[in-house]
């Protein structure tokens, strides 16, 4: 039995971890712009189209992953591992999604909507509600802190496997030429 991820689980995985975290310091970067600047609406904008982007690929491997069952874990790994790891990997595709999903939201629900790498503009469909952009708006702050919380987990887990047990869990998501 193969216990390898598929090239193309690699491929979006790798993929979207790398645009994810700069997504992220993108987003906490923000902060550092003066509200009211032209400035602002630049990369704000920037930020909201690259996420859409992001998102997007968030989509298709959602729905990949969901056509595709992953390897299964050794037989030798505990139980209560097995249920940790998906119930993790779970909370990290529910992260994934809601955090572009929640942007997307909030910018429909505000008078500015999205102007899509600041070239066309992405009229709001929903009115300018400040109670319903403020729930997205949240949605996106607490969802950005989870989702690190659960990277970090995510990681530690993979030390833990790579320093402790050293069963070389690491290699099932790398390339093979690399095991
Ligand atoms: C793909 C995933 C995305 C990630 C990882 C991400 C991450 C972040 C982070 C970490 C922040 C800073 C939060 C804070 O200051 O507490 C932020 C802010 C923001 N994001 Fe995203 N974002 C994503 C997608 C989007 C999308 C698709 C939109 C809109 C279409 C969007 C709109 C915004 C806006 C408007 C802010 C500024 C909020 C404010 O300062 O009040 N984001 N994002
Ligand atoms: C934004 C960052 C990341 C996210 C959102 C993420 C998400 C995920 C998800 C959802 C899975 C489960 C795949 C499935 O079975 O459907 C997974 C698997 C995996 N990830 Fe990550 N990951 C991230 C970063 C990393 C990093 C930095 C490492 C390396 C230290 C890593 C190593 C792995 C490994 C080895 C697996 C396979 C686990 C197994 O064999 O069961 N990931 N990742």
């Amino acid at each position: 039995m193969d216990l390898h991820y598929t090239r193309t689980a690699k491929f979006l995985h790798w993929l979207i971890a790398l645009l994810l975290i700069s997504q992220f310091a993108f987003g906490y970067w923000l902060d550092e712009i003066p509200r009211g600047t032209p400035d602002r609406g630049f990369f704000i904008n920037l930020h909201k189209s690259t996420g859409i982007v992001i998102g997007l690929l968030i989509i298709l491997r959602i729905v990949w992953r969901l056509l595709h069952t992953p390897p299964a874990l050794p037989s030798s790994t505990p139980r209560w591992q097995q249920r940790a790891a998906a119930a993790s990997h779970f909370v990290l595709y529910a992260c994934m999604l809601l955090m572009p999903l929640s942007g997307y939201l909030a910018s429909n629900f505000s008078k500015h909507g999205v102007k899509l790498f600041n070239a066309v503009r992405l009229a709001p469909w929903g009115s300018d509600d400040k109670l319903l952009y403020t729930i997205f708006n949240q949605t996106h702050q607490v969802t950005a802190v989870l989702l690190a919380a659960f990277v970090g987990l995510h990681i530690l887990a993979v030390l833990k496997h790579q320093l402790i047990d050293r069963d070389h869990l690491l290699s099932r998501m790398l390339p093979r030429s690399s095991r």
